[in-house]
């Protein structure tokens, strides 16, 4: 078991820590899932508020299920269709505060109000993106998608 305690002061300090905690955590490990999994278990122990964290492969130009923490989700997502599919389709974090306020948002669980989905891109190809849902309306700000582009990064390292 790996223990990492992240208690910083401020937001930005905890994603520098937290990007830091995830760097180690993959470090050595050349397998995908593994790193997802222990990534999407870190993120899911150090963020507050949340009820979905994850990640969905790009798997041939779909959008697949990959290692999460939260209740079971939807599959299979087109490109286009829904925050992560708009995401995977601009290769643009997406930033909603109101899920029900998004065309085609799709609801895995009626829990989920806001929602950030950060593309993973390496090299120019979107390997996955990671997907993050609150309960709470507009719970992820500027300093979350900071913050979650810098996890991405490291993640898309370790993919
Ligand atoms: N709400 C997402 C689908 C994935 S779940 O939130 C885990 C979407 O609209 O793409």
């Amino acid at each position: 078991m790996y223990d990492f305690k992240i208690a910083a002061a401020d937001k930005a300090a905890m994603y520098r820590d937290l990007a830091a905690a995830l760097e180690a955590l993959v470090a050595g490990e050349p397998d995908p899932i593994a790193n997802m999994a222990n990534a999407a278990a870190l993120i899911w122990e150090t963020l507050p508020d949340l009820n979905w964290a994850g990640f969905y492969r790009n798997l041939g130009g779909e959008l697949v299920l990959g290692p999460f923490q939260g209740r079971p989700a939807c599959i299979r997502i087109k490109f286009g269709e829904g925050v992560c599919g708009a995401a995977a389709a601009s290769l643009q974090p997406q930033r909603v505060d109101d899920v029900h306020a998004f065309e085609g948002h799709i609801a895995c669980d009626a829990a989920s109000v806001s929602e950030l989905v950060v593309p993973i891109v390496k090299k120019g190809t979107l390997l996955a993106v990671l997907d993050l849902d609150s309960p709470t309306r507009g719970r992820f700000d500027d300093q979350d998608e900071a913050g979650c582009a810098m996890l991405a990064s490291v993640i898309g390292e370790a993919l």
